[in-house]
């Protein structure tokens, strides 16, 4: 069949709209008719080429998608037509990785997503981002790819538990397991440091400390739960010791979501002396590198990363309950709708700073 699409033929090019081909759903997959997909930035770390895992040209960008099941292929048992879904990173139930229970990480993340493409753009098919490519209004997913939700859940939210409010929320809750009482310090509010702030405050953090070069990220992270704002363009001197203090000696848990490794040095010096915990969520170049002094670890200090927030598929239907019992609040988050059309001007804006996330509807 055929599909309204936006391709990346090459890298570090703007999106081109066009109609691609999408052949049917083989053995254990599954057609899906995009209703909303959210433009997160680790598709725009891929399409600058910072990011190389899982990311191939031409490609289909695009991985926090929901909608409608449509067609499935032989053997697939846990969708129907007409199922409500979203797409997640694929859970094979059986590899030495997820069939411990102990990550949410799966070999099927690892392997040739051109082997498991069924779309085709001009006679070339295109790859899959992250073995999934959202950025159109149908496509194919594996099963183990996509995770069943209630159906009367709005799909411009529900696309954001894809990836960014599953993934900040994930970190503080799954990852990091803030705990009631505790200080923490999260470092950039976009999509998903703001439902890191979110997260916190959901497990009863008292103090939350929001860091963001962007002034205008105050308001939306304090309605998240945010205690405190700082903005280190406008600390005088040293942030470090600043963060210190206002969080009584470094916080219990801190998290960096921008993917800057000085960033990610600065959380993990925030952390306190004893058991600081400092969470990488935020997805720094392949070949980026940290410089932690050994003796902080030392000093009980840990530093840890969170792939998608630590969650499984299976935890995601609770996060959208929250959300529906008013208990998470992401339609604040969802600061743009957009036709397909406009979506590298949704990227623009993400460039620029602009909004928080924007979303495409079909
Ligand atoms: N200090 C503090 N805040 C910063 C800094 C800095 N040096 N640099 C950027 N920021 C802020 C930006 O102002 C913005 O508010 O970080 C935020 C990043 O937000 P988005 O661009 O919306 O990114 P988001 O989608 O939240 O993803 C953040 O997490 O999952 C990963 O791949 C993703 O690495 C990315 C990160
Ligand atoms: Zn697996
Ligand atoms: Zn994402």
């Amino acid at each position: 069949m055929e599909s309204k699409a936006a391709v990346a033929l090459a890298k570090n090019e703007r999106m081109i709209i066009e109609t691609i081909n999408v052949a049917p759903p083989q053995e254990g997959e599954v057609l899906v008719e995009i209703k909303a997909t959210g433009l997160c930035h680790s598709d725009l770390h891929g399409m600058d080429g910072s990011w190389d895992f899982s990311t191939g040209f031409p490609g289909l960008f695009g991985h926090e998608g929901a909608g409608i099941v449509r067609e499935i292929g032989p053997g697939v048992s846990s969708f129907k037509p007409g199922d409500h879904v979203l797409t997640f990173i694929p859970h094979c139930g059986h590899c030495p990785l997820c069939s411990t229970g102990k990550t949410n990480l799966c070999y099927a993340s690892f392997v040739d997503f051109l082997e498991t493409s069924r779309v085709d753009f001009d006679g070339q098919k295109l790859y899959p981002f992250l073995g999934l490519g959202t950025f159109t209004n149908f496509n194919v997913f594996r099963e183990m790819s996509l995770v069943k939700v209630r159906d009367d859940a709005p799909f411009d939210e529900l696309c954001y538990f894809s990836c960014g409010a599953t993934t900040g929320m994930g970190a503080a809750l799954h990852t990091a397991k803030v705990e009631a009482g505790s200080t923490v310090i999260v470092f950039g509010l976009g999509g998903v440091g703001l439902n890191v702030v979110q997260g916190a405050r959901l497990a009863g953090a008292t103090q939350i400390i929001a860091v963001d070069t962007n002034p205008a990220k105050e308001a939306i992270a304090r309605k998240m739960g945010a205690t405190e704002f700082v903005n280190p363009k406008t600390v005088e001197g040293d942030l470090a010791g600043h963060l210190n203090e206002i969080s009584g000696g470094g916080a219990d848990f801190t998290f960096e979501v921008v993917g800057n490794t000085q960033l990610m040095q600065l959380a993990f010096e925030c952390t306190k002396i004893g058991w600081g915990k400092c969470t990488i969520v935020g997805i720094a170049p392949d070949e980026a590198r940290l410089e932690v002094p050994p003796t902080m670890l030392v000093q009980g200090k840990s530093l840890i990363g969170s792939p998608m927030g630590g969650v499984t598929g299976s935890q995601i239907p609770a996060m959208v309950d929250l959300m529906m019992d008013g208990k998470i609040d992401v339609a604040s988050l969802i600061t743009d709708r957009l036709p397909i059309d406009q979506i590298n001007e949704g990227y623009d804006k993400m460039k620029r700073g602009e909004g928080i996330r924007s979303v495409v509807m079909f």
